[in-house]
């Protein structure tokens, strides 16, 4: 078999078959192929897009280009969740516990955030003494006793992204939905577990920026777990504001434990309880939404969840000095309010824009090597469709540095004030099942 036989039929339209995609996928981590063929295919790829069952080869032979995660010495159901990444969004932290406190089991490998999203490890490592590095027995013994933990990646899991991904980074070959798909599910499959539940996000500070493109990747993405018999669902969700009120890694820990205590904002409990009652009918613990989202609100009343999510974090070595006291968590030293110059209905407040502006702060990393600050941040005081007169604070920027005139200038510019009102658009749009 020769690579230039397949980027030709790729280039021609043709359906690569499965021995042509191991073909490609192995002699690929095996150093074999180079990288100037590989990114010829690539290109072929974004161009005449791939069929249900070469996106499902796809998966399928990157999954197994290295360990995949074997959780069946954890009893009971094994659910994973995946969020393809926004702007203020912490919903692991809180739906982990909560659904773990429904007796269901999350064995997650999560990830580091880079440019303008967080990401859960980051979250996570703000608390002091926490530890996202657990061996695999003590992982699997700690998800078996309370039913979670969340740690980074462990072992050689899909060789093949990470060198398809680099390659797509510098080529301009990531915005295909298969490749895309592909990586994402890849990637979810190898973690082990019994169900996947997908948050789809789109708007201005997500991946897909139309609601048309994220709803044709979450597609793609539940047909490849049905084609490969793991339960998959998605789930749409609007990102053009951030996800509740704060951005930023400590700041997102505190909204978190408020949330699990029942204390969070509307529109972050709302999508913490609809992702939790899909895991938890996948995981037929609740036969219909209603009763799912009756047994989470009873967790979240009960403080069984938040016991739940206390228990997490000590297992993982974090301490509960904070959590019991979030006063205690360091604070920035500079905290600078985002005062309304005019009075109107806010029609806007721009994802990326936001995200942005707490990366410049320090709350997110530019580049790999860069160091996060955890206090820096963002904590809005209001949200779309909410009324506004001058001299209101829109929001709180919190930061060590000293100068930070560019970055008030950008947050405000964030926020678009008119006379005219405006309507909620909705948070959750579809579920894919
Ligand atoms: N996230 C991934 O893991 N892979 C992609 O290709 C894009 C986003």
């Amino acid at each position: 078999m020769l690579m230039q036989d397949l980027i030709r039929k790729k280039k021609e339209g043709k359906e690569l078959t499965r021995d042509e995609l191991s073909y490609f996928i192995n002699g690929y981590v095996k150093d074999e192929i180079k990288d100037y063929q590989v990114s010829s295919l690539l290109m072929a790829i974004c161009f005449q897009g791939m069929n249900k069952e070469e996106i499902a080869n796809l998966t399928d032979l990157m999954m197994h280009s290295g360990d995949v995660v074997d959780l069946s010495s954890i009893e009971g159901v094994k659910v994973d969740k995946h969020s393809t990444g926004g702007v203020g969004d912490k919903t692991s932290l809180v739906l982990g516990p909560l659904v773990s406190s429904c007796g269901v089991k999350l064995a997650k490998m999560s990830g580091r955030g880079l440019g303008f999203t967080g990401g859960t490890l980051d979250k996570l490592e703000s608390i002091p003494g926490m530890s996202i590095n657990l061996s695999k027995d003590v992982f699997l013994k700690q998800v078996n006793d309370i039913g979670i933990a969340i740690i980074g990646q462990t072992g050689n899991l899909v060789p093949a992204d990470k060198k398809l991904y680099a390659l797509r980074d510098v080529t301009e070959t990531v915005d295909s939905i298969p490749l895309i798909a592909s990586s994402i599910m890849s990637k979810k499959l190898a973690s082990g577990s019994d169900t996947i539940l997908l948050d789809v996000k789109f708007g201005s500070g997500a991946f897909m920026k139309t609601l048309k493109d994220a709803k044709e990747l979450a597609t793609t993405m539940v047909e490849i777990g049905k084609t490969l018999n793991k339960d998959t669902r998605a789930i749409l969700t609007d990102m053009n504001q951030p996800l509740g009120l704060a951005i930023g890694n400590i700041l997102e820990v505190k909204e978190a434990i408020a949330t699990l205590k029942n204390q969070g904002p509307e529109d972050f409990k709302e999508l913490c309880l609809e992702a939790s009652s899909i895991i938890l009918l996948q995981a037929k613990v609740a036969k219909t939404k209603a009763e799912a989202k009756k047994l989470l609100e009873e967790k979240l009343n009960n403080g069984e969840a938040f016991k739940k999510f206390k228990e997490f974090i000590k297992s993982q070595g974090g301490d509960l000095k904070y959590i019991d006291d979030v006063s205690k968590f360091e604070t920035a030293k500079n905290i600078v309010p985002i005062i309304a110059k005019e009075e109107g209905y806010i029609h806007q407040i721009k994802a990326i824009e936001i995200g942005n502006a707490a990366m410049k702060l320090g709350a997110g990393r530019k580049t790999k090597e860069d160091k996060i600050d955890f206090t820096a941040g963002i904590v809005l005081v209001h949200k779309v469709s909410d009324y506004v007169k001058k001299g209101d604070v829109l929001a709180y920027m919190h930061t060590n540095h000293d100068s930070y005139e560019e970055e008030k200038e950008e947050i405000y510019a964030a926020f678009e004030i008119k006379k005219e009102k405006k309507i909620k658009d909705p948070l959750i749009y579809e579920i894919i099942s």
